[in-house]
């Protein structure tokens, strides 16, 4: 098995008995994520609900055959990329996690980008916005493409969010079809090299 998917498979491990949290104490299940180690694009959601929580596994309910959809209609399968969470628990009742619990559980997804290396990097909703662009509204700079240090990112709705209202819906469904070029982009401005390339001394 590839290094990065040695280092995912544990840090997922260690995700699974996290204490650092109160939500630990009410899931059923922690959600790490899943998809490709050293995929291209990593889209990150906001925190597991009900069936997610039961599976262990992200997007597994009624927003994720969506995104499952919005992944297809740009030719991607679910294997192709990583899907991931703001939270690894999910807050009882399904209600929005609390600054506290985005903190404490901000060390994990920071490791799996890490380990990763995405070119491209998707928020779905708010929360996942807020890591990039705290204090931004989406509605406002949602589908454009920003370079956040060496990564490009790229705020969109929620699924969730677009499933109950048609016009985000379309919305939704048109960024979506902008990705593949973002992606070709950001994969071109990550073939640059970082730093300038030293200029070779003439020996005299
Ligand atoms: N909503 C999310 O934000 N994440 C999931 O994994 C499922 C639903």
């Amino acid at each position: 098995m590839e290094e990065q998917a040695i280092a995912l498979r544990e840090l997922a491990g260690q995700i699974a008995v996290c204490p650092r949290c109160d939500l630990s104490k009410t899931r059923t299940h922690a959600v790490p994520g899943e998809g490709s180690p050293n995929a291209d694009i990593v889209f990150i959601g906001e925190g597991p609900g009900f069936y997610e929580d039961q599976q262990a596994r992200p997007f597994v309910g009624p927003a994720g055959k969506f995104l499952d959809e919005l992944l297809a209609s740009i030719g991607l399968r679910r294997e192709n990329v990583y899907i991931c969470n703001v939270i690894k628990c999910r807050p009882p009742n399904n209600r929005d996690p609390l600054p506290g619990e985005i903190s404490a559980c901000k060390p994990w997804l920071d490791r799996q980008l890490e380990i990763i290396k995405p070119r491209l990097i998707v928020t779905l909703g708010r929360f996942s916005m807020n890591r990039y662009f705290p204090g931004q509204s989406i509605g406002r700079i949602r589908g454009q493409a920003k370079r956040v240090d060496d990564v490009t990112v790229v705020p969109l709705y929620h699924p969730a969010a677009a499933l109950h209202q048609a016009s985000l819906r379309r919305t939704i469904e048109q960024d979506f079809l902008k990705l593949p070029a973002i992606l070709a982009e950001a994969l071109k401005k990550n073939d640059q090299p970082r730093e300038p390339e030293p200029v070779q001394m003439q020996l005299l």
